[in-house]
């Protein structure tokens, strides 16, 4: 949450911490601001409330101008949403930016005396005082021992009124990504931001000090000795940050995912065999253990969900999908022959790295699916596959999703071959068949103007269910949170055969529901439970696939017909389907869905 940056170089720093913080805007929209090196070599703040726009309007009338400052888009976790709560914060001699929490602000408070200087209610002006109480001439020194006190996750930038063209950070878990380049030096929350000059970048290590001028950038450690930086290179092109002509980026990352399963897949597979030896995933680690168990949050969640009727209907070995930030305190039983699976976007989701970090003591083999390349789960997971959506900027995520997806089936066919559970050819089909699925994708994002017709009926709806059974039910989980988070729309999906257990007194004639119906063994049953709600006067649209004789097509309020694929693939055009439809509601009915409201991209706080 919060999204932070530094910059030195050659260029008006204004623009360019304006630029990068709306391409930051992801991580947190409540308010931003700036701080900077005047000409006069004095710091300067401007902050508000609200958007990067505001900050930019506000700053059109100020006359400030310099080569190095710092910035923040906030997620606010203390204090409201005002001006004064904005960062940057000054306390003294420091002005800083955070990203994370201080869990122990009070009691920092009260040792060092700060309150009477204080402006805000955040935890963030109290680490201001704190570096300002300690600070006696030398910066590095002043943060070595501030840091020592703070409990909680936090990556700052600070800026030092004798130093004001310098910019220093430090970071524990919440990330901070470097890189350098003729054109400047700067740092920021999440590599997309900081390769826009170069696509090599360093991840700033935990407890690492950094210190940067116009000349030069050091790293230093705890104990003030000078580190050499891990260099890593991005693995996306620059430039591929735009919106494409889309008018959200959600569209356009909708879009782009027959593509970026395409590459998320074609890499891995080897005569036909899916194969994961760039990623060093040992057959032995995918033949040895005897529990799976995947730990992740929101979307990444729900893929999951799809990974476990894999694991199950085609394995048959047991896999457990807990909430992440659930995880360490459901006492999971873990050993050395479980592995745990961790499945994130950003790579940064704090609940998801500790719930990792919690398995690794307990002895766990860890893999990790993340986006992000180098992110704080990919480092401290065993094993890392990542997934090659490119950089997903949307809040509701998409493309990430089915690119974890087209990764937990390339799983389950490398697991079902190695332990002898499928012969090669029968994996060779199934690889087949997972090749078919961006051709899938594509038919639906064809006939996208009907999903956008089936989207208006539900404009002025107040609450939608999305009903179905098994994997039909998995993907509902994640069509109804794209609902939820974009469009406002309270939506439920339920377990078809669970409805009459209670939820079904709320059907009304007012109540949408949408209906999902790809799975044969499945499809007479969901019918039944359709008709049920029907019968209640529920207007339903069904998701269901050309092959299937369903009948009664005036019974329906919509019906739109998936291409058919094996009945484990579905998924994929299905929650493009359900991607589609929520956005259309969501951009019908005006809102910005790309930042939908009190939500954040990267969630570092747990
Ligand atoms: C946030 C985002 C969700 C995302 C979840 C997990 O809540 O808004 O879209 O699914 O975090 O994020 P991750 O980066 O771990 O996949």
């Amino acid at each position: 949450m919060c999204g932070i940056i530094g910059y030195t170089g050659n260029k008006d720093v204004t623009g360019m911490l304006l630029d990068t913080l709306e391409m930051l805007e992801y991580r947190g929209y409540d308010s931003a601001g700036i701080a900077l090196c005047d000409t006069d070599g004095k710091i300067r703040v401007v902050k508000c409330a609200g958007r990067v726009k505001g900050l930019r309007n506000l700053l059109e009338d100020s006359h400030i101008k310099g080569n190095s400052g710092m910035g923040h888009t906030r997620w606010a976790t203390h204090g409201g949403v005002t001006d004064q709560n904005a960062h940057p914060h000054r306390y003294g001699h420091i002005t800083l930016v955070h990203n994370g929490i201080i869990e122990n602000y009070k009691e920092l408070n009260d040792k060092y005396q700060l309150q009477d200087m204080l402006c805000s209610e955040t935890d963030t002006e109290v680490v201001a005082g704190v570096i300002n109480h300690f600070y006696n001439g030398d910066p590095i020194d002043a943060i070595r021992r501030s840091v020592m006190k703070l409990k909680g996750t936090f990556a700052l930038v600070i800026m030092f009124d004798d130093f004001p063209d310098t910019i220093f950070a430090i970071r524990n878990v919440s990330p901070i990504v470097v890189s350098s380049s003729e054109k400047g030096n700067i740092l920021a929350s999440d590599v997309a931001a900081v390769c826009q000059f170069s696509k090599d970048y360093f991840v700033l290590p935990e407890l690492h000090t950094i210190m940067m001028n116009r000349e030069s950038v050091k790293l230093y450690d705890l104990s003030g000795e000078i580190v050499e930086p891990e260099i890593l290179t991005a693995d996306w092109e620059l430039g591929q940050n735009g919106k494409g002509g889309f008018p959200f980026y959600m569209e356009k990352e909708i879009m782009e995912q027959p593509e970026v399963i395409q590459k998320t897949i074609e890499g891995r597979i080897l005569d036909g065999l899916p194969c994961f030896t760039e990623e060093e995933v040992t057959d032995d680690v995918l033949r040895d253990c005897n529990r799976i168990c995947v730990v992740a949050c929101g979307t990444a969640m729900h893929a999951g969900l799809v990974g476990q009727v894999l694991a199950h209907s085609v394995l048959g070995i047991h896999m457990d999908v807990e909430l992440a930030s659930e995880f360490m305190y459901a006492d999971p039983v873990i050993d050395d022959q479980t592995l745990v699976i961790a499945i994130s976007q950003s790579g940064e989701t704090i609940d998801t790295l500790e719930a990792l970090k919690y398995a690794k003591r307990a002895g766990a083999i860890t893999l990790s699916i993340i986006n992000v390349r180098g992110a704080s789960i990919a480092r401290e997971s065993d094993y890392v596959i990542y997934t090659y959506a490119g950089p997903e900027v949307a809040v509701a995520s998409t493309k990430a999703y089915t690119t974890q997806l087209a990764v937990l089936y390339l799983l389950t066919a490398r697991m079902a071959f190695v332990r002898g559970i499928l012969c090669e050819d029968d994996v060779k089909t199934f690889i087949l068949e997972l090749q078919q699925t961006p051709w899938a994708i594509r038919q639906v994002i064809q006939k996208r103007d009907q999903i956008h017709k089936m989207a208006r009926r539900v404009l002025d709806a107040r609450d939608t269910f999305m009903i179905g059974r098994g994997l039909d039910y998995s993907i509902l989980l994640e069509g109804s949170l794209k609902l939820k988070e974009i469009s406002y729309i309270h939506s439920e999906a339920y377990a078809s055969g669970e409805l009459k257990h209670g939820t079904i007194a709320l059907i009304t004639d007012k109540t949408p529901v949408v209906a999902m119906v790809t799975q044969k063994r499945l499809k007479d049953k969901e019918m039944s439970n359709i008709r049920e709600v029907c019968a209640r006067g529920a207007k339903v649209m069904l998701f269901t696939r050309e092959s299937f004789e369903i009948g009664g097509i005036d019974e329906w309020s919509e019906v739109f017909e998936l291409p058919d694929l094996e009945d484990l693939f579905m998924v994929l055009p299905a929650s493009v389907a359900l991607q589609l439809f929520a956005y259309y509601v969501s951009a019908d009915k005006g809102f910005d869905v790309d930042k939908p409201r009190n939500l954040a991209k990267v969630v570092t706080v747990e």
